[in-house]
């Protein structure tokens, strides 16, 4: 009898360890099931979980570093991601594109939740969206238009709207006269909208004859030494006759103006800018440059580093509250937030960029 009594306890207790072992089996396996749901959602999505335990992973690729500007934008992109929780890999790739590809493809094997890219090539990028997707990563397109693909959301300023700013203010100062037209890199989107919105204003005085556009060329890789030997063949070629110059931001503005030094001409020719670098903003004080386009960079920063992190909690980009209006990238309509850009001249420098604490008063003025 006691020996049965033995026997049954065991048992008992054999059974009962055995149910709470397989209890236990059942709970990871609904998670792995919770990834699934969330990948059913998206298609560029086809493997990546939210899995929110996971430290989120943002990829934030740039075109180059040489611009003053990369420098604020890499700074406030990754201060409010580390606010917000996520770890960062910046990366600038030089001006050049089979760099940036191959840092594209180091970033998505490192695991990335979400590319954040700044394209150098706005059409070859294309690929670099399409590889992100294979890996189910969201893809931001950031300050520049990835054009033909299908990037989850475009972030950047109302482009068309600088050119107008730039051409509005040229034209109303020199509305008769020898034009100088530079644009930026044939393959940065943003220099095709720059250019289209100055020539709003720039081409109907030219067609009225008032205007003549005596040299008209891009610069490769936005270079500013290029935009210095354009600018002193151009000078040569037209005798230094010249009334007004669109450059198209402060980095090639730069180059121009000392072309025009090197010819006693600085000063003397309104020559635009973008930017707010801050030795646009002292050529400004001095008079050698008359304006430049403010593009408060650390928004733009800000605003891609929260949709980043949106995106890779598995937010919907239709529930994106900052996404309010769609850009067409001759493929798709890209969900999309523009900024708007601010005209820079004397007049309200300590405004726009002291105020903001976009520079020091020390910075432009000295101690
Ligand atoms: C543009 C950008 C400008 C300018 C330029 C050179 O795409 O919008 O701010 O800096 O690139 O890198």
């Amino acid at each position: 009898m006691f020996k049965s009594k033995k026997l049954l306890a065991f048992l008992l207790v054999f059974v009962l360890a055995a149910s709470v072992i397989f209890a236990g089996c059942q709970s990871t396996k609904d998670n792995s099931s919770t990834t699934t749901s969330s990948n059913s959602s998206n298609s560029s999505s086809s493997n990546k979980s939210t899995d929110t335990t996971k430290k989120i992973k943002i990829g934030f690729s740039l075109p180059t570093m040489r611009e003053e500007r990369y420098q604020k934008d890499k700074a406030a992109f990754e201060e409010e991601a580390k606010k917000l929780g996520a770890e960062v890999l910046t990366q600038g790739a030089n001006n050049d594109e089979n760099l940036q590809n191959s840092q594209v493809e180091n970033l998505i094997t490192q695991g990335i939740d979400v590319l954040v890219l700044d394209p150098q090539n706005a059409e070859s990028a294309a690929t670099l969206v399409d590889k992100a997707h294979q890996a189910g990563i969201k893809v931001i397109s950031y300050d520049r238009l990835i054009l033909n693909s299908d990037p989850d959301v475009y972030i950047s300023f109302d482009n068309e709207k600088v050119g107008e700013l730039q051409g509005e203010y040229l034209t109303k100062l020199v509305p008769k006269g020898n034009y100088f037209v530079f644009a930026g890199a044939p393959t940065d989107n943003n220099a095709t909208l720059f250019k289209q919105g100055a020539m709003k204003y720039i081409q109907p005085l030219a067609d009225k004859g008032d205007i003549k556009i005596v040299f008209d060329q891009a610069i490769k890789d936005w270079d500013p030494n290029e935009a210095l030997k354009l600018a002193e063949n151009a000078l040569t070629a037209n005798k230094n006759k010249v009334d007004a110059i669109l450059a198209p931001n402060d980095g090639t503005a730069g180059g121009i103006i000392q072309a025009l030094a090197e010819q006693k001409l600085d000063g003397k020719v309104p020559v635009t800018g973008q930017d707010a670098e801050l030795a646009a903003a002292k050529r400004i004080i001095a008079g050698t440059q008359s304006m430049t386009i403010f593009k408060d960079v650390r928004v733009l920063a800000k605003n891609a580093a929260d949709i980043a992190v949106q995106l890779a909690q598995g937010k919907e980009v239709k529930d994106l509250a900052q996404v309010n209006k769609t850009v067409n990238n001759k493929k798709i309509d890209v969900p999309s937030l523009l900024l708007t850009p601010v005209v820079i001249t004397k007049d309200n420098i300590d405004k726009e960029l002291v105020d903001s604490g976009w520079f020091k008063k020390s910075d432009l003025y000295g101690n």
